[in-house]
C-alpha cells in the first residue's frame, strides 16, 4: 500500500515537472564539443556520443526528463550548471571533479545535456 502511494507520486511528480530544454544563453552544439574538450566522456555514457563510455557515473541520457540529478538535488538549469561547474560544492564527497569550468561553457554544457534522449 505504502508502495504503491510512493510509487504514484514519484509518476506524478515526473508527469508534472516540465521539460527544460531551454537554458538561457547555452548553445547546445557548442556545449557538445565541450563534453569532449573536457572529456566527461571519461567518467560518463553520453547518449549519442559513441566514445562517452565511462562507467565511474551514472549514464548520462534523458536529462531533461529527470526530476533530480545526482539523486538530490532538483533539476534546474541553474542547479545543472552549478552541478557541471563546481560538484564538489554541492556534494563535497563526490568523486566528479571542480574542472575550472566557465559560467558560458556551464550554460553550453547543461543546454546540450538537455537535448539528450
Ligand atoms: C572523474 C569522473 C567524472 C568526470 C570527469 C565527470 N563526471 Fe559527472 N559524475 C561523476 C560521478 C561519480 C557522478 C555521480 C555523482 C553523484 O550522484 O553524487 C556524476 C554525476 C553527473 C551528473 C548527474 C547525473 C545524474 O544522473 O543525476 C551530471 C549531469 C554530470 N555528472 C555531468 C558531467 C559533465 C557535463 C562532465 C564534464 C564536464 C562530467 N560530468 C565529468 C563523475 C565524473
Amino acid at each position: 500500500m505504502r508502495k504503491s502511494l510512493v510509487a504514484g507520486l514519484a509518476i506524478l511528480l515526473a508527469s508534472c515537472s516540465p521539460k527544460h530544454s531551454v537554458v538561457a544563453g547555452g548553445e547546445p552544439n557548442t556545449g557538445k564539443n565541450l563534453v569532449g574538450w573536457y572529456g566527461c566522456g571519461s567518467c560518463h555514457e553520453i547518449s549519442g556520443l559513441p566514445e562517452a563510455k565511462g562507467l565511474v557515473g551514472p549514464p548520462l541520457r534523458r536529462i531533461a526528463r529527470r526530476v533530480y540529478i545526482t539523486g538530490s538535488v532538483p533539476n534546474t538549469p541553474a542547479n545543472l550548471m552549478h552541478w557541471i561547474r563546481e560538484p564538489r560544492k554541492v556534494d563535497a564527497r563526490t568523486i566528479m571533479p571542480d574542472m575550472g569550468i566557465s559560467e558560458q561553457h556551464g550554460r553550453d554544457i547543461a543546454a546540450f545535456l538537455y537535448t539528450l534522449d
